[in-house]
């Protein structure tokens, strides 16, 4: 459930008529509902309720400042995957202890930062990264709280490009020699090892690899413990999918999937931790754009809007489906035309739907990219030079804009002409 609905015939994000926000920003634009935020972090956090838990954002889905201080303030911690988006989260206001480092590539540079600031805990998913981090450590004096991320070779059965929990992906440790890192690690004086991190791939639309994967971590912390670690955490990663398409499409809600982690992994007491991004923010976010032209080629309408590939490069990327809904309330019964949404920029993939069933549209109307607030504006580039996509978030009746719309100046004098020029 979301709260963009039609009201008076208009589509709004809470109170707001989309409208009102397209004629103060302009299009194309992200806009989001702290409601929806709110409501399905809570979700979340309710399904583990019982359980010692931190429901750990992962920013990358969306990870505006404003977004992160709305979630911050219900309690999240953080799910970081680089030093840029730690930096974002403190300068939230989110407390080190609430963050938790992960990624393949950590540079040494990032790990100094997190143990300056304070950090919840490394996700480590090589040995070299033990090494490095072990030797940060203890330049700095301190010890590193770790947990390791085991690779449980599991398919996701979710798109090949976001899958990580198969021994081919880069991802983790093959769970197989877990207990032989894990030796390794506690040897490290510089490392405190807590916990088993586990993360398998996003857009899950069945619970069964989690079963599998959770199952597997549940075997592997019983061994851990049995060779003398105190495996205290559990991190359970991200990957609840998201309904794309509302008409044919029913993932597991978040209160199957804490009974899933209820029933594999309560028994061991440890705290859980769990890092959503598609499910807190996915729903939780439009991209409005304008139709431009809509021009007739050979045996289909190209529906010509203002937003394109490098606004939302979903579909581009993934295949993803994004439903496509008209602002103005189609009348009830209104016929449906097929549409090929395209964007502006030059290339063939720059396109969101092939023959998309919609209602008769005209250049000037405005049309809303439904779920498109995870991997949405994160992903966004200035490619064609087109200003990077502004973001705007609704609060009830009020809007602001939360990163606004880089004029073309602010653009060009982004670059810097040598000497010799
Ligand atoms: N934790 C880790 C370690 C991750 O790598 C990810 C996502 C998450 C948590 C959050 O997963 P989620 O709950 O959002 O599924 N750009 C792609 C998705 C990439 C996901 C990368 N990792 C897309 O637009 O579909």
């Amino acid at each position: 459930m979301d709260h963009f609905l039609y009201r008076h015939g208009q589509l709004h994000a809470e109170e707001v008529p989309l409208t009102e926000i397209a004629q103060a920003v302009g299009t194309p634009f992200y806009c989001y509902s702290t409601a929806t935020l709110t409501r399905h972090f809570r979700l979340f956090d309710e399904a583990l309720e019982g359980l010692e838990h931190l429901v750990c954002y992962a920013m990358k889905a969306a990870s505006n400042q404003a977004i992160i201080r709305t979630l911050a303030a219900l309690g999240a911690g953080m799910d970081v995957v680089s030093g840029g988006e730690y930096a974002r989260a403190r300068a939230a206001g989110v407390p080190g202890e609430r963050i938790v480092f992960s990624g393949v590539g950590k540079t040494r540079d990032e790990m100094r930062a997190a143990l300056a600031g304070g950090v919840r805990q490394f996700n480590v998913e090589s040995e070299p990264e033990l090494d490095l981090l072990n030797a940060v450590a203890l330049e700095m004096g301190l010890r590193a709280p770790i947990t390791i991320r085991v690779n449980p070779d599991v398919d996701a059965r979710t798109h090949a490009k976001i899958a990580t929990g198969k021994s081919e992906n880069k991802f983790g440790i093959p769970i197989g020699r877990a207990r032989e890192v894990y030796a390794r690690a506690a040897a490290l004086p510089g490392l405190d090892v807590v916990g088993v991190d586990v993360h398998i791939g996003s857009q899950l639309t069945d619970l069964e690899p989690f079963r599998q994967a959770y199952e597997k971590v549940a075997d592997l912390t019983g061994l851990l413990r049995a060779d003398g670690h105190d495996i205290r955490r559990l991190d359970l990663g991200g990957g609840l999918g998201i309904p794309y398409a509302r008409s044919n499409e029913a993932p597991p809600l978040p209160t199957e999937y804490g009974a899933l982690i209820r029933e594999t992994l309560g028994h061991l007491g440890c705290e859980i931790e769990i890092e959503p991004g598609r499910l807190v923010a996915g729903n939780a976010g439009l991209l409005v754009s304008r139709v431009l032209y809509v021009k007739s080629g050979e045996g289909r309408d190209f529906l010509i809007i203002d937003g394109a590939m490098n606004d939302l490069i979903r579909p581009a990327m993934y295949d993803a489906h994004h439903d496509i809904v008209p602002v103005n309330e189609p009348p009830p019964g209104a016929e449906q035309v097929p549409y090929d949404v395209v964007g502006p920029v030059c290339e063939t993939g720059d396109t969101f739907a092939r023959a998309r069933m919609m209602p008769e549209l005209s250049p000037g109307d405005l049309v809303a990219f439904r779920s498109a607030g995870a991997y949405g504006a994160v992903m966004a580039s200035e490619y064609n030079t087109r200003p990077l996509v502004p973001e705007v978030l609704v609060n009830e009746h009020q809007f602001a804009v939360i990163r606004a719309r880089p004029t073309f100046d602010e653009m060009i004098n982004r670059d810097t002409i040598p000497r010799w020029l």
